[in-house]
């Protein structure tokens, strides 16, 4: 059965460019009535463009309903108007892909704390400001689908990405919240972890690779993660048409006590703490605490 999204109203944003573009262009093709936004600006944030203003162009040509919008996502009142006017040209609003980025790449020892933070702002804040723009109306409607954009350097880490790591893991807690709290309302939250050739991956890929690495190969993972039938509160890896799922588990652990309760006793037990042969994938945080509950009544 073909995914459809008619009688949708999206929004994307950072749809000027690179993954975002081609997500707001598949979805509108499929249906979707979305807003494009983006406020066009370089690879690191500065600056500004009618970028999302041309993606709108490109999806009415094809036959499709789109609004462009130019804010920053890390402007709370301009994302609540953005979520306003779409509210009010079509009625509501379905979905939100979170996906406006920026890179400001340096060691950890050279990074201001500017840069940092300006990163965790866009990406994190960003997200988090979107997303409660759209949360009320979720809520109301009883259906809302929200997909964060993470990044293999927040789960796993990458070389010169503090800031950009620590704002991507970020986004992966924000969902793994809103999941629990969205849930009773028919919202699913899930993060995409994309691998793609764009502005911001140009120096990473030689040109070969640019091409099999594109933006349309990403996409369906995220149409699918912000469909009818998604599922919540996965992390899913995309690249090249490979797709992926990542987890967060917790080994069951070990119980010290006496003199074993000590540094020395967590040296001498690391390989049985790290031992991942009964780990689990936790739904909650509370299922740290009620595993730490049955290793005690284990022993
Ligand atoms: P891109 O640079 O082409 O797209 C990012 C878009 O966000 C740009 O059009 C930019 O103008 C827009 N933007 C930046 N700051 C904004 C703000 N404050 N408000 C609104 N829009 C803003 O890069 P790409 O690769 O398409 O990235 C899309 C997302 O995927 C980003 O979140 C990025 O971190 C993430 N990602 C991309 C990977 C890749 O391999 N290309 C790898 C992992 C994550």
């Amino acid at each position: 059965m073909s995914i459809r999204f008619d009688d949708r109203v999206a929004i994307v944003t950072g749809a000027g460019g690179g993954l975002g573009r081609h997500y707001a262009l598949e979805l509108a093709r499929r249906g979707a009535r979305v807003v494009v936004n983006d406020l066009g600006g370089d690879r690191s944030g500065q600056g500004g463009s009618d970028a999302a203003q041309a993606v709108v162009e490109e999806i009415r040509a094809a036959g499709g309903e789109a609004i462009a919008n130019g804010a920053s996502v890390t402007d709370v009142a301009a994302m609540e108007e953005m979520v306003a006017r779409a509210r009010e040209a079509w009625g509501g609003v379905h979905i939100l892909i979170n996906n406006a980025g920026v890179l400001r790449d340096r060691t950890f020892a050279k990074m201001t704390p500017e840069d940092f933070a300006f990163v965790v702002d866009v990406h994190l804040i960003g997200s988090a400001n979107a997303t409660k723009a759209c949360w009320e109306t979720f809520r109301e409607q009883h259906y809302g689908r929200v997909l964060m954009t993470a990044s293999s350097s927040g789960l796993f880490g990458n070389f010169g990405q503090a800031n950009y790591g620590a704002a991507k893991l970020g986004v992966v807690g924000l969902a793994r919240t809103l999941h629990l709290e969205g849930a009773r309302y028919g919202i699913r939250v899930n993060t995409i972890a994309p691998v793609a050739g764009t502005r911001m991956t140009e120096e990473l890929f030689p040109a070969e690779a640019f091409a099999a690495f594109a933006p349309e190969k990403v996409a369906p993972a995220a149409l699918f993660l912000v469909s009818e039938d998604a599922p919540s509160n996965q992390i899913v890896g995309a690249g090249a048409g490979v797709f992926q799922a990542s987890q967060i588990t917790l080994t069951p652990g070990v119980l010290l006590e006496g003199e074993a309760l000590s540094p020395e006793g967590v040296a001498a037990h690391w390989s049985a703490i790290t031992d991942r042969t009964e780990e689990i994938v936790p739904e909650s945080g509370a299922a740290q605490a009620m595993l730490i509950g049955a290793r005690l009544t284990r022993g």
